[in-house]
Order: C-alpha cells, then sequence, then structure tokens
C-alpha cells in the first residue's frame, strides 16, 4: 500500500526537498505551508496536496491533520518548520522570543499531539523533527534556538517511552548547515552595540562551503521515516557528525572552552 508523509515547512529548503525526495519514491505527501498559493513546483506533482498550516496556530493544526487523516492513513508525520532567532538575549523583545518558542518548539509539540490518537488507532507511525546541530551543542547568541532544538531533543527522548507502547517511533534529524536560504529568509538576527565585537568575531563561524544541500539531508529524514528502527537521533552532515562527535569525545566542559576560544580573541575559560 502507498505510504503516506505530512510535512510541515515544506514551502523551501529542506521541507521542500523531503516533499520532494518522498514523492520521488511512490509516497503520497501532504506538503503543508503557510501560503499554498505561492507554491508553482509541489503543486503540479502526482500524488502531492498541498495544504495551509502555520504551525503557531493550534486551529489551522486541527484543521490540516483532520484533513489529512480524512483522505487516508499518515504513516510518518516530519516536524520541519522552524527558523533562528539570533543575538543577545537582552537586546531580543518578548515577542520576538514567543514567536521563537510557538513555531519551533510549541508547534512541533502540537502537530505532533494531534497526530497521536491516529497513530495509536494504526499502532504505527514514525514522528520526525527537524532538530539541529544545534540541538546537541550550543554556539555563541543562539541561546533562543538552541532552547528550541534542545527542548524537542530532551522532549523526543522522553516521548519515546509513552509512544513505544503503542509501536509509535518518534527521532529527530539533526543537521549542521544546510545550504538553504535559511540564513537570509529564515534568520532573526538581532544586534546589540555592547556585543558588536564578539558578534563580529562569531560571523566567521559560518562557511557554507561545508554545509550539506538539502537533497543529502533529505536522504537521511528518508532513513529515519523506513529503517524499522526506534532509533533516537539521526546526526545529518559530515560537518554535524565532526562536531557531534568531538563534543561526545571531549566533553561538554572541555567542548564549551575549545569553542570559546576558537571564536573569541579574548575569551576567558
Ligand atoms: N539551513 C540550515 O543551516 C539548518 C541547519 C540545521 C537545522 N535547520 C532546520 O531545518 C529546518 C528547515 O530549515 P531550512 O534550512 O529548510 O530553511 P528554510 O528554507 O528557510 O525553511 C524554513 C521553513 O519553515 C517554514 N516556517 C517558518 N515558520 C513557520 C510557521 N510558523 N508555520 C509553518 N511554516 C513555517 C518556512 O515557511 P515560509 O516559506 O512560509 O517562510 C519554510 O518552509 C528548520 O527547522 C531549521 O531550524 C536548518
Amino acid at each position: 500500500m502507498q505510504k503516506a508523509i505530512f510535512i510541515t515547512g515544506a514551502s523551501t529548503g529542506l521541507g521542500r526537498a523531503t516533499a520532494k525526495l518522498f514523492q520521488s519514491k511512490g509516497w503520497k505527501v501532504i506538503a503543508t505551508m503557510r501560503d499554498p498559493s505561492k507554491e508553482t513546483e509541489l503543486n503540479h506533482l502526482s500524488n502531492v496536496t498541498l495544504v495551509k498550516l502555520d504551525v503557531t496556530h493550534q486551529g489551522q493544526i486541527e484543521e490540516a491533520v483532520n484533513k489529512a487523516i480524512s483522505e487516508g492513513p499518515i504513516d510518518v508525520v516530519f516536524n520541519n518548520a522552524g527558523y533562528g532567532l539570533i543575538g543577545p538575549l537582552e537586546a531580543i523583545s518578548d515577542e520576538q522570543i514567543t514567536k521563537e518558542i510557538n513555531t519551533n518548539l510549541l508547534g512541533v509539540i502540537r502537530v505532533t499531539k494531534a497526530f497521536i490518537p491516529h497513530f495509536k488507532a494504526r499502532k504505527s507511525g514514525v514522528f520526525i523533527s527537524t532538530t539541529s546541530l544545534g540541538g546537541l551543542i550550543a554556539f555563541p547568541f543562539g541561546s533562543l534556538y538552541h532552547a528550541t532544538k534542545w527542548g524537542i531533543e530532551g522532549w523526543t527522548e522522553s516521548m519515546s517511552f509513552e509512544l513505544g507502547f503503542f509501536n509509535i517511533a518518534i527521532k529527530t534529524v539533526a543537521p549542521g548547515g544546510i545550504q538553504t536560504d535559511f540564513a537570509t529568509r529564515s534568520l532573526d538576527p538581532v544586534t546589540h552595540p555592547d556585543y558588536n565585537a564578539p558578534w563580529e568575531e562569531m560571523q566567521k563561524l559560518f562557511n557554507p562551503a561545508h554545509w550539506s544541500t538539502p537533497g543529502q539531508i533529505a536522504d537521511v529524514v528518508y532513513e529515519a521515516a523506513t529503517d524499522g528502527k526506534k532509533q533516537l537521533l539521526y546526526v545529518a552532515g559530515a560537518d554535524a557528525n565532526a562536531s557531534y562527535q568531538r563534543r561526545l569525545e571531549i566533553g561538554k566542559e572541555a567542548f564549551r572552552i575549545e569553542m570559546g576560544q576558537n571564536i573569541f580573541s579574548n575569551f576567558e575559560a
């Protein structure tokens, strides 16, 4: 029987690449996005249904999930929608904090919750969320983004126990850099003059030449969706694997010091 995947944030980047990959492998794809009227490619592919979904709107979540389920069983839910809020905390408004958490963390939790009865009734299903290398290690000035991505990692581990009783898997795919438009369209950088010097130094961290393509990360999503394992974490991309291995190797404290020394000229351990 044809399998089906429900994807959030399918309008661009990783979500779009994943929609195309699963469609090419014969899956039915429910590609959700905030504004389906702008879509010009996925709407021309067979077995792809576009559904409007802003993951910060509970009403839209319920509508989108009900619509998807009414059209047939869903096998995989891919929680991918997200964006990066970065900058020193004292410069970030409460509205910005709330929006980041509503999107990256509560969006994932609410979409997952809405699908649990469906998966439970079927005694199968896989939840996959896009976290980040930033859900496993922490960069300077990324506190809010890390709070959401680390949050999903911990939440996923806990959820695996209760979902496991019903043969439902829950996993994260943690990519390093992806060559998407994330940095230009999905980054909300906030600056503060008191932090300008370290902020400038931190910019050298970003080198897109070492990043993965969206297609490479979509392949990992496909593996997580189809390998039949209850494995929690899929670190995705050479950069993410190298950094995460380094952290495991030397531990949290030494890793933090190494990061600080690598980035900042006047870092004190
Ligand atoms: N790019 C990277 O280097 C990188 C690295 C690690 C992890 N990630 C994670 O990968 C995921 C996908 O990012 P990407 O790199 O593919 O960037 P992207 O191309 O900018 O995609 C972000 C997607 O999230 C959607 N989105 C944002 N807020 C939303 C909301 N409230 N409701 C529904 N959809 C929303 C965007 O939709 P609109 O088109 O409506 O804006 C877009 O489809 C994110 O969770 C991101 O944190 C990215």
